[in-house]
């Protein structure tokens, strides 16, 4: 097998400021230099259109996206780095996952229940506004995932759950077509990574409308910081470091020794004028190279355009086998092509299963049904999926004394009888054993 494979996409939506960078860019573009591993970044332009429907604006978000990360030193001789609507594998894999994938999963998903909740607290339609792309962000997002059989994938906290629902979709469908295809992917979250304030001291962030560009010119940029809301304390009074922006997001940019200076500067009475001065500087220095690359690639979105044609060269020497061997596996194959190996086995699928689930009072469910899919069992709601699974574990573990043990938890379905379930649970343990 090969070396450990990180993915991450990145939604070319709006301008990168100096948060992304110092929150994102900068730690990831480290990273893929120094990790020996396989490292996969990609413009999730697919996922654009879910927020932007305004095509000149799709087009130039990517173009600055792209420009930011090589110019902020992204090699893509060292890295796999392309834009996800080149890879027509993915499209098409989302559609084989969307089949596999549980309606009742995605309307758990955060972004549309998030929305879902909204339109409730004002009193309209749940689904008002809501489309259908929202709603199936997360099977694209597993389809990103999984057609590179990406191991680690770096995101934010917001992004977990898509992770673990694309682990969902993928054991789903190893199972349902009896083979090892996909790896199923961890989400890798960065606990310590820089937020910065915005102007206003509050996150910096597009929907605050009070960020700094990273490509700002010199010129925009000097305008910004001076801009960043301070105090009314005059020069030659002492400044508290706590709660300041300004000095938050010099932390971002200094050395911890710069950092110190800047602390007793505070201390000893600096003049706002001179922090920002400072503060200016030192963002310069580390941008202006940068910032000479991304306005020469700017100029030249043919130079990216071919790096992005090259990196979907050398990714899709991955999704274009992979994608071939999980149609035939699905059936969509030639007609003339044996239906042998990839045919699941029967055993996987003559078989009774556990289905654990979480309904919207918040508790933890599970049911056993018939290899057929009939109803055999149905518990009540646990407080927690721990005590779920030990309920089935011991039912698997002690058929019908676990059966005695634990009537309270369960509820009587019409026309099963406990033979019938044990029967089940005997099957289940075989297969098991074998
Ligand atoms: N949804 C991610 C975000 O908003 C971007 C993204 C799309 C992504 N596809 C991905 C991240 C696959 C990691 C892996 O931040």
């Amino acid at each position: 097998m090969s070396s450990t494979r990180f993915l991450t996409g990145i939604t070319p939506s709006g301008t990168p400021h100096l948060g992304n960078y110092a929150g994102m860019l900068r730690p990831a573009i480290a990273a893929s230099r120094t990790r020996e591993v396989e490292n996969f970044y990609f413009l999730a332009d697919y996922h654009a259109l879910i927020k932007c429907q305004d095509p000149a604006r799709v087009q130039r978000s990517t173009i600055e996206i792209a420009a930011s990360w090589l110019a902020a030193g992204l090699d893509p001789k060292h890295v796999t780095f392309y834009r996800q609507s080149d890879i027509p594998e993915i499209p098409e894999l989302c559609w084989l996952l969307t089949c596999v994938t549980g309606k009742g999963l995605l309307n758990r998903a955060h972004a549309y229940k998030a929305a879902v909740d909204k339109n409730q607290a004002s009193g309209i339609e749940p689904d008002d506004g809501v489309t259908a792309g929202l709603f199936m962000y997360p099977v694209l997002m597993a389809a990103d995932i999984l057609i590179f059989n990406a191991h680690k994938v770096p995101v934010g906290r917001d992004q977990v759950q898509h992770i673990e629902m694309a682990r969902d979709m993928a054991s789903s469908f190893n199972h349902l077509y009896g083979s090892e295809f996909f790896i199923l992917p961890e989400a890798q979250v960065e606990e310590n990574v820089a937020t910065l304030p915005g102007l206003d001291g509050r996150k910096m962030s597009k929907s605050y409308n009070n960020t700094i560009p990273l490509f700002a010119s010199r010129e925009q940029l000097r305008k910004l910081i001076n801009s960043i809301t301070t105090d009314s304390r005059m020069p030659g009074e002492p400044k508290t470091v706590e709660g300041s922006a300004l000095f938050q997001i010099y932390q971002g940019f200094a050395s911890e020794a710069e950092t110190e200076d800047l602390r007793q500067a505070y201390a000893d009475g600096i003049a706002w004028g001179d922090a920002k001065q400072m503060l200016f500087e030192r963002i310069d220095h580390e941008l202006a190279p940068m910032r000479e690359r991304y306005e020469h690639l700017i100029a030249h979105p043919e130079e990216l355009e071919a790096i992005l044609q090259a990196g979907a060269v050398k990714a899709r020497r991955l999704s274009t086998p992979l994608l071939r061997e999980l149609r035939s596996a699905v059936g969509l194959r030639s007609l003339v092509q044996a239906s042998t190996s990839s045919k699941p086995k029967a055993s996987k699928q003559a078989l009774p299963q556990f289905k654990q689930y979480r309904e919207a009072d918040g508790r933890f469910y599970f049911k056993l049904l018939a290899a057929d899919g009939r109803l055999l069992l149905q518990s009540l709601g646990f407080d927690a999926p721990k005590l779920a699974g030990q309920a089935i574990s011991q039912l698997q573990r002690e058929g019908a004394q676990a059966l005695k043990n634990l009537q309270p938890h369960l509820q009587a379905i019409d026309g099963t009888d406990s033979q019938q379930i044990l029967a089940a649970l005997e099957l289940l343990s075989q297969s098991c054993e074998t």
